[in-house]
């Protein structure tokens, strides 16, 4: 299984506070079927201040070593989880963001009540100087839940879509969970993914989603989920998906 969303490389944002805490993580993400792992520190203007640059890279590097010392046999790839701004793509064109493995897609998040202009603004932007974004847990965005007809207009402008595996087990709450789930039946959803940020709590054991979403939605809509779109993002290949179903608002009744 393939990871695309991971808070591991301790001490850079509000992820692991230490390498111990990071091989815990890791060994605990290859016991529930990881092998392969995009990791995605913040970059967050003003609060995670993380550029590509040498002290992210001695950070990434460290961990790597780390793992291989341990014998953990975790295979690691550059990635971000980038805060949607203004100076998105110009920060993308001057890498000084990393893409997901150095391929053209990006994970892309938004202040969780943030005015779905500027979120379709910012993600058009990124499309039109051609990157290709995933969208981090929408179902956590009070603007998703208000409309989820957003994400369709998304899906089908050929943006990727990432539940957390918290949101759809329930961890943030009971609107984000049924706003999860109702994405995932409307076939709007490419990748799921840990969103970990340490043990005990937003920890990377894949076991229970696996499960949940086998037990919901199939051997094969959880393979989709779990490894293929995964896979093909390590790759840079085009994501594949059901076709989707549009929200009908209450006015298409009138
Ligand atoms: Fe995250």
């Amino acid at each position: 299984m393939i990871d695309i969303h991971i808070h591991i490389i301790p001490g850079v944002d509000d992820g692991s506070r230490s390498l111990e805490m990071s091989l815990a993580m890791a060994r605990m993400a290859y016991e529930t079927g990881v092998d392969h792992m995009i990791v995605t520190p913040h970059s967050y203007p003003g609060l995670y201040e993380n550029y590509a640059g040498e002290r992210l890279e001695a950070k990434y590097h460290g961990l790597k070593e780390a793992l291989r010392a341990q014998g953990i046999p975790l295979r690691l790839y550059r990635g971000m989880e980038i805060y949607g701004t203004e100076d998105t793509v110009s920060l993308l064109k001057r890498k000084k963001l990393w893409t997901l493995n150095h391929t053209k897609y990006i994970l892309i998040e938004f202040g969780f009540h943030e005015e779905p202009d500027f979120v379709n603004e910012i993600l058009a932007d990124c499309y039109d100087a051609g990157y290709r974004p995933i969208v981090a847990h929408p179902a956590r965005y009070s603007f998703v839940q208000a409309d989820p007809q957003l994400v369709y207009d998304w899906y089908q402008k050929g943006y990727g879509i990432q539940l957390n595996k918290g949101s759809i087990l329930g961890s943030n709450g009971k609107r984000c969970q049924d706003c999860a789930l109702s994405l995932l039946r409307h076939g709007l959803v490419h990748c799921v993914a840990s969103d970990a940020h340490r043990m005990g709590w937003r920890e990377p054991n894949m076991d229970t989603i696996t499960q949940e979403l086998e037990k919901n939605f199939g051997e094969e809509y959880t393979y989709m989920l779990l490894e293929e779109n995964p896979g093909r993002i390590l790759d840079g290949r085009v994501l594949v998906g059901y076709d989707p179903i549009p929200y009908i608002s209450d006015e298409d009744y009138e």
